[in-house]
């Protein structure tokens, strides 16, 4: 989604706002800008690209100033264009605006501004922003600019406006906004990797919190005008990891990082899942709520945690939580999965949960996210910052802890804790086939549909599978069912169809053979993976045999990403920015 960053002190600001614009173009981007303030005056520029070729198009970083602001969109709202980048900026080019999120009462906002004379440049919803700031701005008081502004506002959203005196300004209303506070001055972000680089000192703002930062140094409101005091907290990731290292892309990086994740899986969170099994056990029902590969996720976290610890689950998508909202109640407890903790439809189901009563626990990569903050009890993945668009090691962390609570639940007869250096050899028995992998990549370029097949807890691997192949390489990819594969969906099956048979030595073994015969026959190319040959296969992806056979999620999911990731690169796709995605989708 939208990146925003601003910066206020001592040094000059355009470098340093290109330099973060960089380190969050992570999350998704179209197009990029800069605003400064130099000599009482608001100097934007802006253009359609990454941030490097905007930068360097515009001279980006040489624009002069110690105030500024800057951002890289990611569309919702109008097309991407120029006129549409932020930053926005009124019809006396006193203020300028960056902003992320939707404000949902635009069109009437934009109507009344309009009719008071207001001319606006771009199609967005973020621009009615700087002209309600603009229309307040008479007296020049920024506080009261910005509360009248904000009280006009629908929507979840937090945006950064500078000042032509020098000022910078901050609002948050159901979207993040960080303060990074730095020797002789101050950032303002929606992400830390904004300034991490600089400082590892943040202050996280609360909802409806408005931050000023003048030359009297930094104040926080909250909407009402009040005196806020929001404590400094350090944060802990380390810049390094944001580097590729060896590797060419973050994504091959992430992938490889796996056997090692699994080695160390559960270790400092081992205290906090003893509390979460605990509320987890007494609960009527645990409803698990994810989205997109997080969603995977739950999908095994419901099969283990009914299978092994007798726990009543039911999952539900987090975007369509609130049309299911019916059996939930204040005895339930919604656990919620996220690798960002930001992702609009889980803050949106954890916040519908709250307020009928459930406990909120939640599983999360960034402890100082919104949703980490809204629960009850949280648990962290450790797995660093993820870069890559797609997620790869946040999922492989993701099950590691559900695997660790699930055996918890049972009195440890899954042995998690003591397969867990298993399986991270077979993990890296796995990677160890790239070259292969990479072969069976060049084959399937040219396919237009591939299937991927899985029974029980296969199939929510099939379907992460499938999803970061359409992610990766543009290619159509579908997970199903194996089962259900002859109610239907063979009518699909022809020689130009590729089939992925997830297929482990365990008893979905023997039925999905029967289906791999049943596509065998109507011509199509099957690929198993699998820990047994079998002629029906055309290619084998090699899986080690695993002492427990209920493990096989973790490493079979590792084969499909280097799969997507290698599809990603023969189709000349940049595998760490596949187009219309974000990382953090802040957006419902
Ligand atoms: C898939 C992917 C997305 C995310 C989804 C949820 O590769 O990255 O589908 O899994 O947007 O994101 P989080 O886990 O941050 O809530």
């Amino acid at each position: 989604m939208c990146s925003i960053i601003g910066y206020k002190g001592q040094l000059s600001v355009a470098p340093l706002l290109v330099d973060s614009l960089k380190q969050m173009e992570y999350r998704g981007y179209d197009s990029v800008g800069i605003a400064v303030i130099n000599n009482g005056k608001v100097i934007t520029k802006k253009g359609v690209g990454n941030v490097s070729d905007v930068a360097e198009k515009f001279d980006l970083g040489i624009m002069p100033g110690h105030t500024g602001i800057g951002h890289t969109r990611w569309a919702t709202h109008g097309r991407v264009t120029e006129e549409n980048a932020h930053p926005h900026y009124g019809c006396t080019n006193s203020i300028a605006i960056v902003h992320n999120g939707v404000i949902e009462n635009h069109h009437e906002l934009r109507d009344e501004l309009m009719g008071l004379g207001h001319i606006f440049k771009s199609d967005t919803d973020s621009e009615v922003i700087v002209h309600l700031l603009e229309s307040y701005y008479a007296k020049k008081d920024i506080k009261k600019t910005t509360i009248e502004t904000c009280r006009r506002l629908t929507g979840a959203y937090a945006f950064v406006a500078a000042f032509e005196d020098g000022s910078i300004c901050g609002s948050r209303c159901d979207q993040p906004l960080i303060i990074g506070s730095v020797d002789r001055g101050y950032f303002i972000s929606s992400d830390v990797l904004g300034f991490l680089k600089y400082t590892d000192k943040a202050i996280f703002l609360h909802n409806r919190d408005i931050a000023i930062i003048d030359s009297n140094a930094l104040q926080i409101f909250d909407f009402e005008g009040n005196a806020v005091n929001r404590e400094t907290t350090q944060v802990a990731w380390e810049v390094s990891s944001l580097d590729k290292g060896k590797y060419a892309f973050h994504t091959l990086k992430e992938i490889h990082e796996q056997p090692a994740l699994v080695k160390k899986a559960g270790i400092k969170n081992s205290n906090k899942i003893g509390e979460f099994c605990n509320i987890l056990k007494n609960s009527r029902t645990v409803y698990i709520t994810a989205s997109g590969t997080s969603y995977h996720c739950a999908l095994i976290a419901k099969y283990l945690l009914s299978n092994f610890a007798k726990i009543h689950c039911e999952t539900i998508v987090s975007s369509e939580f609130q049309y299911t909202l019916d059996g939930v109640d204040n005895s339930s407890v919604l656990l919620s999965i996220s690798q960002s903790g930001e992702t609009a439809d889980v803050l949106e189901a954890v916040r519908a949960a709250k307020r009928i009563g459930s406990k909120i626990l939640s599983i999360v990569n960034i402890p100082t996210s919104s949703l980490a903050r809204m629960s009850d009890s949280f648990l962290e993945l450790e797995c660093g910052p993820e870069v890559g668009v797609a997620a790869t090691k946040s999922l492989t962390a993701q099950l590691c802890l559900i695997y660790a609570i699930a055996d918890r639940l049972c009195d440890y007869s899954l042995g998690f804790q003591t397969n867990k250096i298993f399986l991270a050899e077979a993990s890296r028995e796995v990677l160890d086939q790239e070259t292969e992998i990479q072969t069976i990549a060049s084959k399937l370029r040219q396919a237009r549909d591939i299937y991927l097949l899985g029974r029980s807890v296969h199939y929510p691997i099939a379907l992460e599978g499938a999803l970061k192949i359409k992610e990766l390489s543009y290619i159509h990819a579908e997970g199903i069912v194996a089962g259900e594969l002859k109610h239907g969906p063979l009518a699909l099956i022809d020689k130009n169809t590729y089939v992925i048979i997830l297929n482990p030595d365990d008893r979905t073994h023997c039925d999905n053979i029967v289906s791999a015969r049943e596509i065998k026959t109507r011509g199509a190319t099957i690929i198993g993976i699998s820990n047994k040959p079998d002629d029906a296969y055309d290619m084998l992806l090699k899986l080690p045999s695993i002492k427990k056979n209920i493990f096989y999620p973790i490493i079979e999911v590792l084969p499909l990403q280097i799969l997507a990731y290698y599809l990603a690169l023969v189709k000349n796709i940049d595998p760490d920015y596949p187009r219309s995605l974000a990382k953090s989708v802040t957006v419902k």
